[in-house]
This record gives structure tokens, sequence and C-alpha cells, in this order.
């Protein structure tokens, strides 16, 4: 049937966790409608209810993704678990729907290659969520750097350090299946990533990984793995450090810096308010000048100020997805899955790296149908419902027997709602 364009884009949430953020943006959207919220846990389908009458708007609410894909719907958000986004956004995208992710793209290469080629196929549009391209410091980085403020870059490092470990019966619920608790030390690696290949619009060519040993702290609470780090080499021959993980300091740290070859910028540690510094050299040689400013959204400045959580960033994924539907300008701002999957499969690879005691595992460019071919009926990955044969340990430090009372003392805390 063809689509009224007349209309408001009417767009559904799979997942009400993370989901409520893309929900609030969309129950206030001038251009799109929320109409539909699916997730299997019935109390948050109740929230998303309650959030939306608030907002007098009313919603569908499934349990089951199946009823949910029936539904009417232009497009759909993906904030489910961090592993099964490249398969359901292959089937929102056969049915004809566009789709918003969020972090990871994928959990293989396999589905790297079949989430491409749906895109493709379809010429529907798919946006990545990572929002942390769009803080406001990383953000006005992304711009500066492409009015060559900086100059080309020559290294740059990207940092996410979030110690979840208080936290961890609220967001695992004590299931010893969750993604959380089975990932590998670098799947989880575009928070720190991402905004470097975004700002400098650079591929990566080639990825180390490194995973540091486990700590007994998070093994309390179901899950091994270690602190993670991937360092990048870029398509111009710069380096890129991205390092991420449970490690112990309060509040976390969001970092980036990028040294280019006429100056540099740093945010500082984003979590304590720093300013962005700025340095660039002048006409002599090591002699420039420095800004140190707060920096000012000044993309739908507006409606982006009333979203200031994760560095004033989680309007604009759901912002410039809407506006890329709509075919306007802002939409080019959109993470496309070319560069969603440059980001994603460097954290593959660089757990392939760890695995093979550190060796450079060169990074497919997926824009290349060629390079594709190799990675087709690549399912390795530590998710056994996934892949089959081809299970990797979940760290490199081997496969700990962690006794199910480890799960059900976290399960105890969530239901009576208390942090570890
Ligand atoms: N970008 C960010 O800043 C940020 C922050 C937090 C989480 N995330 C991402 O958001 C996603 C969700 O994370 P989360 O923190 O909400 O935790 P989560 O992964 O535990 O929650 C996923 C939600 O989806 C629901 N769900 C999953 N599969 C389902 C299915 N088949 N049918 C029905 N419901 C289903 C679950 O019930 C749960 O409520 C993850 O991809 C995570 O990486 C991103």
């Amino acid at each position: 049937m063809e689509k009224d364009k007349s209309r408001k884009l009417r767009i559904g949430v799979f997942g009400g966790a993370r989901g409520t953020t893309m929900i609030g943006v969309l129950l206030h959207h001038p251009d799109a409608e929320l109409v539909a919220v699916c997730d299997k846990y019935v109390p948050l389908l109740e929230d998303a209810q309650k959030t939306a009458r608030e907002c007098g708007t009313e919603i569908a609410v499934f349990e089951n993704f199946d009823d949910f894909i029936q539904y009417d719907m232009d497009a759909v958000v993906l904030a489910n678990y961090a592993t099964e986004h490249a398969p359901f956004a292959i089937r929102c995208l056969r049915a004809g729907m566009h789709v918003l992710s969020e972090v990871l793209p994928c959990q293989t290469m396999a589905e790297a290659v079949q989430l491409v080629e749906a895109v493709e196929e379809t010429g529907l549009v798919y946006a990545y969520g990572e929002n942390y391209c769009y803080m406001t410091h990383t953000f006005e980085m992304w711009q500066r750097y492409r009015r060559g403020d900086v100059g080309e870059i020559m290294y740059g490092e990207g940092e996410y350090i979030h110690d979840c470990s208080s936290i961890w019966p609220q967001i695992t619920y004590g299931e010893r299946n969750h993604w959380r608790n089975f990932e590998f030390a670098n799947f989880y690696n575009t928070h720190s990533l991402g905004p470097l290949l975004t700002i400098t619009g650079l591929r990566p060519k080639s990825v180390v990984g490194f995973e540091g040993k486990p700590g007994e702290d998070m093994l309390a609470l179901g899950c091994y793995r270690g602190p993670a780090l991937e360092i990048v080499t870029l398509e111009n021959g710069a380096v890129v450090k991205s390092v991420h993980g449970n490690m112990k300091r309060e509040p976390g740290s969001i970092h980036y810096e990028l040294y280019g070859k006429k100056g540099m910028m740093e945010t500082g540690r984003l979590e304590e308010n720093q300013p962005l510094n700025v340095y660039r050299e002048g006409e002599r040689r090591c002699i420039g000048a420095w800004e140190k400013y707060e920096p000012q959204a000044e993309i739908a400045a507006e409606a982006a100020k009333q979203y200031q959580t994760h560095g004033g960033s989680d309007f604009y994924p759901t912002h410039f997805f809407i506006e890329k539907i709509l075919g306007r300008p802002d939409g080019a701002w959109s993470i496309d899955i070319y560069q969603a999957l440059d980001m994603g499969i460097c954290g593959l690879l660089a757990y392939r790296s760890v695995l093979a005691g550190n060796m450079p595992m060169e990074v497919p460019d997926f824009r290349d149908p060629a390079q594709r071919e190799k990675y087709r009926n690549d399912n390795a990955c530590t998710d056994p419902a996934v892949a089959g044969d081809q299970l990797l340990p979940r760290s490199s430090y081997g496969e700990p027997d962690i006794p199910d009372s480890v799960y059900d003392a976290v399960r105890e805390l969530w239901e009576k709602g208390e942090n570890a």
C-alpha cells in the first residue's frame, strides 16, 4: 500500500529500557509520532503507555516482536539486546521499515554481511544510534575537524570507562545468558572508537586488540572479561586508541583527543564538565594558541537542549534519522550502515586479534561487495545461540565455572530493586 507522505512518520520502539530515551524524543518531535512499543517485560510497556498518555498520545503495546512488526509503522527504533540488533534490523528492513539501531550494529561478521545487503537491497534508511558521536564536545570536534581547524589526523584517543558493577542487578536481572554477561571485552567498542571515525570521516584499515586480565569484582557478579583496548590504523596512516571497560573510577570517564597536522583538540573528562580545549599552531612552528571553552550546540539546538543526558547527545540519533528519512540536509549527520560497520567490526576483529596473540587484523571495507565474501559464513562469537561450532571463549583468560548461585544472588537483588 502506498504510504501517505503528508502524515507524520509513524515510528515504533523495540525495547523499553534504553528505549525510553527515544520514546521521549519521538513523543515531542514535530515530524514523527510514537505509535507502538514492544517489550516482553510488561512493566516497561505500562511505563511507556503512561508516558505517552501524559503527552496526550495513545500507543499500541506488544509483548511479542512478531505482532509488533505487523503494526502500521514507517520505521522502527531497535533498543533491544545489543547482540540482537542485526537480525531484527534485517526483519524490519525486509518488512519495509526504516531502522534506527542502538549500539552495536552486529554480533558476527556474517551478520554484518547480511545487514549491509538488506540495507542495499531495500534502499531504506539504516541509521546507527552511536550517540557518543553527538555529545556537545564530540559533535563540535566533528564540525571543527571538517572545517580543517587542526589539519589531518595523525593520532587520536577515545575512552569509555564505566564501572557498571553496582547496577549489574538492574541491567542483567541475574540472567546468566544476558548479553552483558557473555560478551567479550572488545565488543562494546563504538562509544570509544565511534566519534574518532565520525570526526575524521576516515575508514579503519587494521586493528590490534588487547584484553587486560579480568578482575574478581565482576566475576563475583557473573561476568568475566577484562578491560579492552583497540589500536586502529586509519586509511591515512593515523593511529587511534580506543579503550573501554568496567574500571574503577567515579564518575566514569568519557574522553576524546585528536592530534592533527596543525593542532589538536581534547575534550577532557566529559563526566567532569571539562571545557573543550583546541590548540592551533600559527605561522611559526611550535607557536600557537589555545581556545578553552564550553561548546554550544548549533544544530537543532533548541530541541536538543531538552535532552541533556549522555553529554547532550540523546536527541540527535533519532532526529537525524527522521531528517534522513524525510530527505532533509541534516539527515547527512546520520551514521549510515557503512560507518556503523566500520566501527562495530573493529571490535569483533580486535577480539580475533586478542585470541591470536595481538596479531593485527585487516578491517574489510563493506562498501565493496567483494570484500564481504570471506565473512559470509563467519558466525564466530561468544553467544552459543548464534555461534554454532564457531563458539569463542568469553575471555582470552579462559572460561571460569560460574555457579548458578552467583546469578541467583544477582537476581534476588534485582527483585528487591537493590544495587550490588
Ligand atoms: N547509547 C547509549 O548511551 C546506551 C545506553 C544504554 C543502553 N544502550 C543500548 O541499548 C540497548 C538496550 O540496552 P538496555 O540498557 O535497555 O538493556 P537490555 O539490553 O537488557 O534491554 C533490552 C530490552 O529489550 C527487551 N527485549 C529484548 N529482546 C526482546 C524480545 N525478543 N522481545 C521483547 N522484548 C525484548 C528486554 O525485555 C529489555 O527490556 C542495548 O543495545 C545497549 O547497548 C545504549
